[in-house]
Formats: C-alpha cells, sequence, structure tokens
C-alpha cells in the first residue's frame, strides 16, 4: 500500500493528515499521551519534506455539534510541546479559523483542526452528509495520510471519504500497526497464547470466535470471567453477569475441547463486597464466589497459572484488563498479565485502549513490550477478520 514517498514532492504543500488523538483527560490535563506520541513519527517525516500538516482528530463523541468538554485544545499544546514547536490550533473544523489557520502555515508548521466530531457530517451513516464535509476537509489539503489507526475501522468522513477525494498514502503508524496483526493472524510463531480481558464478554464474541481455532491457549480475565463461571454451573455472587451470553460462553467452552484449544479461566478470584477502592478484598475459589460478593480481580493462583502460560509462549496477543486495575487493591492480576508480556522471548503485542493506558498506568514503559497498538477496537476487528473501511479504501 502506497506510503508517504508515493505522494511525491511534497514541499509546500498542504498535507491532511488523520491522527488519533483521543486520549484520556482529566479536565484539562492528559492522563495518557500514548496515542499523541505514536502520531509524531509520521508527522516528523512530512515535517521534514517540507509540507504545511494540517492534522485532524477526534475527541471522545461528542454529538455533533461544539462542546467545549471535547476541545482538542490541551492536545494541540501537548503535540507542540512533543514536537518542540507552536501547534497552530483551529477553533473550528472546516470554517473561518480553520481556512486562515492553513492558509497561515509555512513549510513544516503543523496545525491541529478542532475535533472532526464537532461536525455532524464526520460520523454520519448518510454518506451525501458525510461526502459535503469531506468535500470541505478536502479543500484544506492537497494529499491526506492516513495514520489514525484507533480509527480505520470507522466508515467517517476525515477516515474514509476524504481518501477518495485527494491523493493518499498510509502513514507509518498505520504500516506498523497492520504488519503487527498480519502477523498475529498469518502464521503466528506458536505457541501462540492469546489473552482476553475486560468487562463484557458481548465485546469480545467475534474475536473469541475467529481466535478460538487459531491460538493454542486462550487465557480469560477481567469481568468476562463470571459468565464463563456461570456457564460451568456456578454462582458469581454480585459480580458483572451477562446472563444473555452464558449459553454462547457455554458453546466456546465445548467448542475449545473439541478443537484441542486451551481456555483458560482463573481458578480463584479477589473478590470485595462492593465496588470501591477502599472495600475489604479477599480471595476465594472461583467456584465458591460468595453470594455477596463480587469478583474485581484474578486470583493469586490464577495470575501465576497465566503469567506462566505467557511466558512460555512465541506470540501472545493482549487486550482488556484483567481486574479494576483502577483501584490498587484489584491491579495484581493485571499487573502479573503485564510482567509476563515483558518476558515473552517472542512476540508480545498488547491491544489498545484499557489494556495500554494499564500498563502505563502500573509504571511500565512501552519498550518492555514488542508493540502496544493505538487501537483497541481497530485491532479487535482486524482480528475479528473483518475489513477495515480506513485501510480499504487506501488499496
Ligand atoms: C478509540 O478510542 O478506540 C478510537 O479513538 C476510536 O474512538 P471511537 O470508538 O469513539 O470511534
Amino acid at each position: 500500500m502506497a506510503d508517504i514517498a508515493s505522494l511525491g514532492d511534497l514541499r509546500g504543500k498542504r498535507v491532511l493528515v488523520r491522527s488519533d488523538l483521543n486520549v484520556p483527560l482529566d479536565g484539562l490535563t492528559i492522563t495518557d499521551d500514548g496515542r499523541i506520541k505514536a502520531s509524531l513519527p509520521t508527522i516528523q517525516a512530512l515535517r521534514q519534506a517540507g509540507a504545511r500538516v494540517v492534522v485532524m482528530a477526534h475527541l471522545g463523541r461528542p454529538k455533533g455539534a461544539p462542546d467545549p468538554a471535547f476541545s482538542l485544545k490541551p492536545v494541540a499544546s501537548r503535540l507542540g510541546e512533543l514536537l518542540g514547536i507552536d501547534v497552530a490550533f483551529a477553533r473550528d473544523t472546516v470554517g473561518d479559523s480553520a481556512r486562515t489557520v492553513v492558509a497561515g502555515l509555512d513549510d513544516g508548521q503543523v496545525a491541529l483542526l478542532e475535533n472532526v466530531r464537532f461536525n455532524a457530517g464526520e460520523t454520519s451513516k448518510d454518506d451525501q452528509e458525510r461526502g459535503k464535509f469531506a468535500d470541505q476537509l478536502a479543500q484544506l489539503g492537497d494529499a491526506f495520510v492516513s495514520d489514525g489507526f484507533g480509527v480505520v475501522h470507522r466508515k467517517q468522513a476525515s477516515v474514509y471519504d476524504i481518501a477518495t477525494r485527494l491523493p493518499s498514502a498510509m502513514g507509518q503508524l498505520v504500516a506498523t500497526e497492520i504488519g503487527v496483526l498480519k502477523q498475529l493472524t498469518e502464521d503466528p510463531e506458536r505457541p501462540y497464547v492469546v489473552v482476553l480481558g475486560g468487562s463484557k464478554v458481548s465485546d469480545k464474541l467475534a474475536v473469541i470466535d475467529n481466535l478460538i481455532e487459531k491460538a493454542d491457549r486462550l487465557l480469560i480475565g477481567g469481568g468476562m470471567v463470571f459468565t464463563f463461571l456461570a456457564a460451568q454451573g456456578y454462582s458469581v455472587g454480585t459480580s458483572l453477569l451477562e446472563a444473555d451470553q452464558v449459553q454462547t460462553c457455554r458453546d466456546y467452552l465445548a467448542r475449545a475441547q473439541d478443537k484441542g484449544v486451551e481456555l483458560l479461566l482463573p481458578t480463584d478470584i479477589t473478590v470485595a463486597p462492593e465496588f470501591n477502592a477502599d472495600a475489604p478484598a479477599s480471595v476465594v475459589a472461583a467456584s465458591r464466589i460468595p453470594a455477596d460478593q463480587m469478583g474485581l480481580d484474578i486470583g493469586p493462583d490464577s495470575a501465576l497459572a497465566f503469567a506462566e502460560a505467557i511466558r512460555s509462549a512465541k506470540t501472545v496477543f493482549w487486550n482488556g484488563p484483567m481486574g479494576v486495575f483502577e483501584f490498587p487493591s484489584f491491579a495484581a492480576g493485571t499487573k502479573q498479565v503485564a510482567q509476563a508480556l515483558t518476558e515473552v522471548s517472542g512476540l508480545s503485542v498488547v491491544g489498545g485502549g484499557d489494556s495500554a493506558a494499564a500498563v502505563r498506568q502500573l509504571g511500565f514503559a512501552d519498550e518492555q513490550f514488542g508493540h502496544i497498538s493505538t487501537g483497541g477496537g481497530a485491532s479487535l476487528e482486524y482480528l475479528e477478520g473483518k475489513r477495515l473501511p480506513g485501510i480499504d479504501v487506501l488499496s
């Protein structure tokens, strides 16, 4: 697929770059700038080529109209700090401010447009409405570079439609991410261990479905464990439970057995009487969760078993925390899984979103892992075997 070089001489050209700068914010403070850092190589490459770089991005899910709570302004400041230059910030997406800011750019300079989701056309399901917004965006650039891996599974104006209007190329981040996902799906080195966590089974059904026959071992943790435990006939107290998915989990357990895939569930659980950082934690057998307790982490025996399975693998993909890692008393399972990933002698991949935030919050450095994906939803959809519109449109 075409990279930036395919766009020819970029000196003096306005290049629109779609990045994924959807970072967690606490008020105006960015609590994890991993996605901003990941966007730098492509932006720097374009600057070095003499382009006038216009970054498009979204933050959160505003309702198609300006909303100060979702402004990208703090992100523009951080991007500027990391690049070591002033990043001009447009207070709108395709209005007067955007036009003025873009017209004022010199070769090698960078601007960031306000949250593209402030315009209803960005996420519209109506092709015409999306197309109209893409037309307006296209007027701000001479070429388009797709580098927002976290959004390539979205058929949205600044991801998909824009690429049908301007000469387009793939940025370095998207190329790296797709390269790693290919390694996971096309002949991974074995043993191949997949670790899935997070709260809901229903979010992971398609990926379990697709990986159950590709992985040698599937390790399940996080809130979705309890639906699997219920499928085995255990009561789960007040833990998270998706009653309508119990039968599906039962089917997965049977299928894994049929195919000779080891589906590892925790044998012990760290429980508490309520969902609270200070709630008193205790450890119980997974088959004996008391009626008035909820599971908030996998237990220590399970964490050891999971860590051992991970360490002995040659390829590992991990998506979703093992417990409520934000509360120190319930972070141990996630921490041990992360630690084991750092000790894998083959390829270890942390899949986006919560898991990426978890490893950083727990004090691990990005370099300790083979790859930390910037896109949770996008990488899962790829692993589910789905087509990604933002990638397809580039080829
Ligand atoms: C993400 O956070 O996974 C990406 O930025 C995509 O965001 P979205 O799920 O709101 O499209």
